[in-house]
């Protein structure tokens, strides 16, 4: 119900399911939580010495800011004592992340970014957390990173938090996509964009045009009517946007439709795409095909991909059901 505190929907959910033990539902209120404590640092920025690098690089060779790293130890802190997780993965851990020895495992293991769009940290632009559950294989006392290999079809779970001039959280659970606001004051995140769909109707892309040189002819043949619109056999005018922040870029195409890409490109062949299959488009792909929309690497449907380690990466097109269906039909 619109106006819902996120716990009271999140029970509401629970007993549609007559073996939900509340495991799962206590999961995502601990990762609630997690995102607060986030939200809280990101908010504080350079109050709190939070702004700038970090002074070390992660698995992917990319510089990590402070906020990288405190958001990343907030959300380990947050999770690996609650019970629910069997084992964690993330973007800024070049391993998985063991349950300590101390506390208890539960049945679900969690791969997450703890700051997606760290380049908008400095410049106090949207940055978010992105998280994708699976189930752990049942008997499995101590998981290894093949347990973690499993297709997007597998999730049971994803969602992402924004922090922008607003702190939002958008969830699926496999029945539909909800959004919801922190009342700061309250402390709670407010269900206030139920049932979220995206628009079909759309004339707005996202890419990271600098790259075009070296992009595949599928990508480059529709960008290039994207920008020829009426004049080059398209209906309508089309409109550019690229925030560089997958969090903000999913939730405008939430909101207003559209589609985003980062596609394949040929600047370095060890990386067949920029963003990372477990962290981010795995999570992204089930959220957006939820609202109704698609999500593919131009070949094929992002969800059903094998993935072949943690810190796989993917081309990804996603969006309004009917572009991202254009982009690949011009694949074939
Ligand atoms: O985490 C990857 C990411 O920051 C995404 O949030 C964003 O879409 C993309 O990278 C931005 O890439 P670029 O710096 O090439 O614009
Ligand atoms: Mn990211």
């Amino acid at each position: 119900m619109n106006g819902d505190y996120l716990t009271r929907f999140l029970i509401h959910e629970q007993r549609k399911s007559p073996n939900a033990t509340g495991e799962f539902t206590m999961l995502l209120s601990d990762i609630a939580t997690a995102c607060k404590a986030i939200a809280h640092e990101v908010n504080r920025g350079a109050l709190a010495g939070n702004l700038g690098i970090a002074g070390s690089e992660n698995i992917q060779g990319e510089a990590q800011k402070k906020l990288d790293v405190i958001a990343n130890d907030l959300f380990i802190r947050s999770l690996e004592w609650t019970g629910h997780l069997a084992a964690m993965a993330s973007e800024e851990n070049d391993e998985i992340i063991p349950i300590p020895p101390a506390h208890a495992k539960g049945k679900y293991l969690i791969c997450f970014d703890p700051l997606d769009g760290s380049s908008n940290i400095d410049i106090n632009l949207t940055v978010g957390t992105i998280f994708s559950i699976l189930r752990a294989p049942e008997g499995r006392d101590n998981p290894t990173e093949a347990d973690f290999l499993q297709p997007g079809t597998q999730q049971v779970a994803a969602g992402f938090c924004t922090y922008g001039p607003t702190t939002l959280m958008v969830l699926t659970t496999g029945n539909g996509v909800n959004g919801f606001t922190l009342d700061r004051d309250v402390g709670e995140f407010v269900l206030t964009h139920p049932n979220m769909r995206i628009p079909e109707e759309t004339s707005e892309f996202a890419v990271n045009m600098s790259n075009q040189r070296y992009w595949e002819e599928p990508v480059r043949r529709y960008i290039d009517e994207c920008l020829k619109g009426k004049d080059g056999g398209r209906e309508k005018n089309f409109n550019m946007r690229w925030v560089a922040s997958m969090v903000a870029e999913v939730y405008r195409i939430l909101t207003r439709g559209g589609i985003f890409m980062y596609p394949y490109d040929t600047r370095d062949v060890n990386k067949p795409g920029r963003l990372r299959l477990m962290y981010e488009a795995n999570p992204m792909s089930f959220i957006v095909e939820q609202a109704g929309g698609a999500s593919s690497t131009g070949r094929r449907r992002i969800l059903d991909i094998e993935p072949n380690g943690i810190h796989q990466r993917v081309p990804v097109i996603l969006g309004s059901k009917a572009e991202v269906e254009r982009v690949v039909s011009y694949h074939r």
